[in-house]
């Protein structure tokens, strides 16, 4: 997650000259940034550069980027709006992350896959609804109050428009898909079971019924779910990213066992090198001995990380592979 991003240098002199969406427009330069992580520090997956607010802008959403994080200009309020919203083709309307997908599958080693991925239905509603990274979710949680049916049709148009893209992902070269559910905390458990979960179930089934049994393994990230891992699994996802709130053990445990990713605080890569690498440990120590475990961040790697602390989690995570 963000594992490309503004804390390499390589990608920010991408950056100095080409604008965000150029950026992922570019088969040639989105590769090459992909690339720069896994080169540099040897992850043993790269994640395909893009953005999971793409395919809102396919859909008729104004997206901005700016320093400050992305802006919608027109935001998406009320049942008209949501009616508006286009029909997603991502081979017509964004075919360069395909393009982006093939070319990173053509050089990679066979042993490091390609990551595809989109956002998940609720959290890709709240920025439609409301333009921008906010505090509590006012416009997004008044709608769920005042117009739950509007929302609702919001969630599965974006779900529906989710399963091709992924499935168009996977047909390209991604070897695992991810959706990602950055504001699935701000949801009570209730409102996760009536709102975000259904529209989840959607996008896991319809891309597992597209792909049959060339459906690669189906991973769902989720902030700040700790209240209701329990539910995720009902989400149809095979395996599950999570935050740094539990010991990854523990949410292992709550996940029934099933394949975790995670769960590093990326504000530990701020800190030294050592405290880096007794994280890592810490985090590595609570899932000892247990099989299905991807050592990960529990979100994307922050602005100003020291890319050095980076090759010490990447380091220390090998370290004990090695020994088990
Ligand atoms: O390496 C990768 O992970 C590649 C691609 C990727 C980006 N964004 C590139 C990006 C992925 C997987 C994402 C996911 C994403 N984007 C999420 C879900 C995961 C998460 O981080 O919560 C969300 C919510 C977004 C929306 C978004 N895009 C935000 C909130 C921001 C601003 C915050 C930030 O870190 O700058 C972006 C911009 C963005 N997306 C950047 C990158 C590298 C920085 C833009 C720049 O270069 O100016």
């Amino acid at each position: 997650m963000r594992q490309a991003g503004r804390y390499l240098p390589g990608y920010q002199a991408v950056r100095r000259e080409v604008s965000f969406l150029d950026l992922c427009r570019r088969p040639d330069l989105g590769a090459q940034v992909s690339l720069e992580p896994v080169e540099r520090f040897g992850m043993d997956a790269a994640i395909v550069f893009s953005d999971i607010l793409v395919p809102l802008q396919a859909m008729g959403v104004e997206v901005e980027f700016h320093d400050r994080g992305p802006e919608i200009t027109r935001t998406v309020r009320d049942g008209n709006a949501v009616d508006a919203l286009r029909k997603f083709d991502p081979a017509a309307q964004t075919p360069w992350i395909l393009e982006t997908i093939g070319r990173l599958a053509a050089v990679l080693p066979s042993d490091i896959p390609v990551i595809g991925f989109a956002g998940a239905p609720w959290t890709l509603a709240v920025y439609a609804v409301e333009g921008r990274m906010s505090k509590d979710l006012t416009a997004a949680k008044t709608m769920r109050w005042r117009e739950p049916e509007v929302l609702r049709r919001l969630l599965f148009h974006l779900a529906a428009a989710t399963v091709p893209y992924l499935t168009a992902q996977a047909k390209a070269g991604a070897r695992a898909l991810q959706l990602f559910d950055t504001w699935a905390g701000a949801l009570s458990r209730d409102d996760y079971e009536g709102f975000a979960l259904p529209a989840l179930k959607v996008v896991f089934d319809g891309v597992r019924h597209e792909l049959g049994e060339d459906c690669p393994p189906l991973v769902l990230y989720s902030r700040g779910s700790s209240a209701f891992l329990d539910l995720l699994l009902r989400s149809g996802a095979d395996a599950f990213s999570v935050d740094w709130q539990l010991p990854l053990g523990d949410a292992k445990r709550l996940l029934d066992g099933r394949p975790v990713q995670g769960n590093l605080d990326p504000t530990a890569l701020l800190g030294t090198a050592d405290s880096v690498r007794h994280a890592t440990r810490m985090m590595l120590a609570s899932v000892e001995g247990q099989h299905g475990v991807v050592a990960n961040l529990g979100h994307g790697v922050l602005v100003g990380t020291p890319p050095e602390n980076v090759a010490a989690f990447v380091d220390e995570v090998k370290r004990a592979g090695e020994t088990g």
